[in-house]
């Protein structure tokens, strides 16, 4: 079981969202030539980033096509269709769906955040920008919202990945869903915070001595980041607050050409009820309840080739059964087109996943016991392997 049904107690896990139609949608990405132009007046505040910042990019797809176009597909032309289907079906998802709150403060923070680790500014410190997407979305069935479905996901693997791509030098916008794993807080107990702190016999909260080395890594490796401009937190809780989130990071890391990485490891709902069909108010307790749920629209197809085209997509897949996985993750390799797609079965994704890319390689990276690491995390590897395939890909950009 993925997706579990949930009653909140409290009634009031959602907030009252209005339809609104967005017509804002596309906006980007929808000539040959996308032209990004980012200005920003709240970066003249931190010392350390330039006065201001200006970035300008400007991208020709026809002219900067990767030399190995090893997209091979089954069927061209219908791939032509399904995009085109694709696009009505996203785009009248968000026109229905209610509208994002505070829309306006989230893409001014995205933008500074990318124009701050984009080549034009100063900061050359980031290799790459990568947006990392943990946990799992919740698909409410009232729009004044107590119940909803919900799909499972700790948000571990997210979290760890983030800590790992900051490692090796890239900027990372972590969306993710309220209340899971956070990077550099993977390892801390539930009640960390009480578990973690004492009060001295003068009255002062001290950090008890057996965590000492854990707390101060994790707040420092924590802070650097942050300080530097390279980790930027979004939360979302709905499937519909999570696509319009990822949308609006997609289109503003554009500007990002093959900079820019997408590694989508949230646990995204297939099914949900549209707004437009949801009950107002609180669904009554006589039942039966029968209920019909629409499937959301594919929007991996539409941010590879609409919203970010140039960058650099990893997709997961996640299957209870051995036998389907390695042919769905291939699959959705082609369906979607991205460069890799990561397979992982439920019972054993801790341990053991499969690579799928887009140019025919396949790898198996296994946690090995007998490894003197046994305490590393897989997502270790697995982040190596894709820094070292998304850096190939932004040469076969730079030779041109
Ligand atoms: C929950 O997520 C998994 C993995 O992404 C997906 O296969 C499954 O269909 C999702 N559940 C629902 C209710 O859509
Ligand atoms: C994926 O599909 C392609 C085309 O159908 C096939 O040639 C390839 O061998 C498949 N790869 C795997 C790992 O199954």
């Amino acid at each position: 079981m993925h997706h579990m049904l949930y009653s909140s107690s409290s009634g009031s896990s959602c907030r009252i969202l209005v339809t609104l139609p967005l017509l804002l949608l596309r906006l980007l990405s929808r000539s040959q030539t996308s032209r990004i132009t980012l200005y920003s007046k709240e970066l003249v505040k931190t010392s350390h980033y330039r006065a201001n910042c200006f970035c300008d990019f400007s991208i020709d797809r026809n002219l900067r096509k990767p030399k190995s176009t090893n997209f091979v597909m089954d069927t061209v032309n219908s791939l032509g269709t399904l995009q085109d289907e694709a696009c009505t079906d996203v785009r009248s998802f968000f026109e229905l769906a209610p509208s994002l709150k505070n829309r306006d403060t989230i893409t001014q923070k995205v933008n500074e955040f990318v124009c701050h680790n984009s080549h034009s500014s100063e900061n050359l410190k980031s290799i790459g920008v990568v947006c990392v997407t943990s946990g799992g979305t919740t698909v409410p069935l009232e729009q004044r919202c107590v119940r909803y479905i919900d799909n499972f996901s700790s948000g571990n693997r997210g979290a760890a990945s983030t800590e790992y791509f900051l490692k090796a030098g890239y900027a990372v916008i972590f969306v993710y869903r309220r209340g899971s794993c956070q990077p550099y807080c993977r390892y801390l107990p539930e009640d960390s915070f009480l578990d973690f702190f004492g009060v001295s016999e003068k009255g002062e909260i001290q950090v008890c001595q057996m965590n000492d080395r854990v707390v101060k890594t994790a707040i420092t490796e924590y802070h650097s980041a942050v300080d530097n401009g390279l980790l930027l937190k979004l939360p979302f809780t709905t499937i519909f607050e999570y696509l319009q989130i990822l949308q609006l990071v997609a289109t503003s890391m554009s500007s990002l050409g093959p900079r820019g990485m997408f590694y989508l490891a949230a646990a995204v709902s297939d099914f949900y009820v549209p707004w437009e069909n949801m009950a107002t108010h609180k669904i009554q307790s006589t039942g039966p309840l029968n209920m019909r749920l629409s499937q959301v629209p594919k929007m991996l197809l539409v941010l590879r080739k609409e919203w970010a085209p140039l960058a650099f997509g990893i997709s997961f897949k996640l299957e209870t059964d051995p036998k389907i996985l390695i042919e769905k993750a291939n699959a959705s390799l082609r369906k979607y087109q991205m460069h890799v797609v990561v397979a992982n079965e439920l019972a054993t994704y801790k341990t053991e996943v499969v690579l799928l890319a887009f140019d025919g390689r396949v790898l198996t990276i296994r946690k090995q016991d007998e490894d003197e690491n046994a305490n590393a995390d897989i997502e270790k590897k697995i982040i190596k392997i894709l820094v070292d395939m998304h850096s190939e890909y932004m040469e076969t950009f730079a030779k041109e």
